[in-house]
């Protein structure tokens, strides 16, 4: 199931530019899903492409993966005003876009706390869970679920950044390597 490109499912619709897609490998068995697109996507229709996407590109070429490597997605396809986080409502709206895109996968990133909520209804700390592999459910294929923090927490942050680079480790290490 995907978005139609005049999609009314949720209020996003009415100050988006346009429904931002997932790029990358669509054969790819492993998913990073992030939050929601910015400015730079909402203009372009790609995810992460503006600051936040390019240090999550560096911090995963650092661990030899590359964006063409894996199928890059969000929880909203829509931008929110302001960049504001995506409510509950519009993740629900969103989600079986989210399950139809996730549901051939191996092993999925969750990328910061919108990510975690939507796909297992974590409220807690991400320092709690980071880098656990949890096994969830989606359209009745059993998949690892990553948490890590998004690349927007790492730009100031080296401890976070650290964790980043540890998940793409563990993606290229124990996921992506024959
Ligand atoms: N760009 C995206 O596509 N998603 C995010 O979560 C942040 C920036």
């Amino acid at each position: 199931m995907i978005p139609d490109k005049d999609c009314t499912g949720c209020p996003l619709c009415e100050a988006r530019t346009q429904v931002v897609m997932p790029d990358g490998n669509r054969n790819s068995t492993v998913a990073l899903v992030g939050e929601a697109p910015g400015e730079r996507e909402d203009i372009t229709g790609r995810p992460f492409i503006g600051r936040s996407g390019k240090l999550l590109e560096k911090i995963m070429n650092e661990a030899g993966i590359e964006r063409s490597d894996v199928l890059i997605t969000n929880t909203v396809k829509c931008r929110p005003p302001n960049n504001r986080d995506p409510t509950k409502e519009e993740m629900d709206a969103c989600r079986p876009f989210l399950e139809y895109e996730l549901s051939s996968r191996k092993v999925v990133v969750g990328l910061g706390r919108s990510a975690c909520r939507t796909l297992v209804g974590y409220e807690g700390k991400m320092a709690d869970i980071v880098n656990t592999e949890i096994k969830i459910n989606i359209g009745g294929t059993e998949i690892t679920f990553i948490p890590t923090y998004h690349p927007a927490a790492c730009i100031y942050n080296n401890n976070s950044k650290a964790e980043l680079r540890r998940t793409m480790a563990i993606l290229k290490s124990r996921y992506m390597e024959r």
